[in-house]
């Protein structure tokens, strides 16, 4: 009854002492291996992974959450055969389509992190479609990080606050942490609180390293697609009793 149990997190947030977390990021791992558990290819897992985040993703809107940043292909997994890319690649076109009217009933704000001037023409129409129907609504904030990678991402921001540098926009001087932050694809959002990673690996695998500085970390003995809004209950519960101290006492 995780849906009953979604509601009374969200109405009795104050009563029970539960902190939500405003951001959370989820690194969506563990496809494979579930596929390879069950005797099929590995692009079968990737289409219950991507039926997974449909749910979780919802779910995370329903019960209140203000911001969801999910990994679902990093600038690594070109890296990949040949094949299992461009099932991917397959899969994120039929995906949005289909997660683009879903979200559309809970008011979604679908945006993309990462460099997508690397996907095919269609698929670049589609996220700029996305995000362009998607921006003026009202609910949680769905980063999609598609050909993301966190160094990618700080060297092109280096970049721009160099070339602002020149240009006499900015002074050295005046660089600062804010300055990062608001030169990566997260600008003007808050750090994730927390960020959840199925599948057994202890590893951040090129993700958010600028913003996670002072991010909670759950890692699950779960695979991606078999994380259940029940595995998300009990990750927020566990997150509601850390002590986060920020370098503080
Ligand atoms: C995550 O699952 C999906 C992507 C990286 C695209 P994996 O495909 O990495 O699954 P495992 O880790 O090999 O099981
Ligand atoms: C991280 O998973 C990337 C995504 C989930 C999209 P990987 O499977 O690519 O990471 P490693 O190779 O285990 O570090
Ligand atoms: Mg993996």
């Amino acid at each position: 009854m995780s849906f009953l149990f979604s509601r009374r997190i969200k109405h009795s947030r104050k009563d029970d002492n539960l902190v939500l977390p405003e951001h959370i990021g989820i690194i969506m791992d563990g496809n494979g291996r579930w596929a390879s558990k069950r005797g099929l290819p590995r692009s079968a897992g990737h289409t219950a992974g991507a039926q997974n985040f449909r749910t979780i993703t919802r779910y995370c809107s329903d019960i209140g959450i203000r911001y969801l940043t999910v990994y679902a292909f990093s600038t690594e997994n070109w890296k990949r055969p040949e094949d299992e890319v461009s099932a991917l690649m397959k899969l994120f076109k039929q995906y949005l389509e289909e997660a683009l009217s879903d979200f559309k009933d809970d008011s979604i704000v679908v945006r993309f992190i990462g460099d997508t001037s690397a996907f095919s023409p269609e698929l670049q129409e589609l996220i700029e479609r996305t995000q362009r129907e998607s921006a003026d609504r009202e609910g949680m904030v769905l980063n999609i990080a598609m050909n993301y990678g966190s160094r990618d991402e700080l060297v092109r921001a280096v970049k721009t606050i160099a070339n602002e540098v020149k240009s006499g926009q900015l002074s050295v001087d005046e660089i600062s942490a804010d300055t990062v932050s608001s030169h990566l694809y997260t600008a003007g959002q808050p750090d994730p609180d927390l960020i959840i990673r199925p599948s057994g690996e202890y590893r951040i695998s090129n993700f958010m390293l600028w913003q996670a500085a002072y991010t909670e970390f759950i890692i699950l003995d779960k695979l991606w697609p078999d994380f259940s809004t029940e595995d998300l209950d009990s990750a927020l519960r566990e997150f509601s009793r850390r002590n986060r101290r920020f370098g503080g006492v």
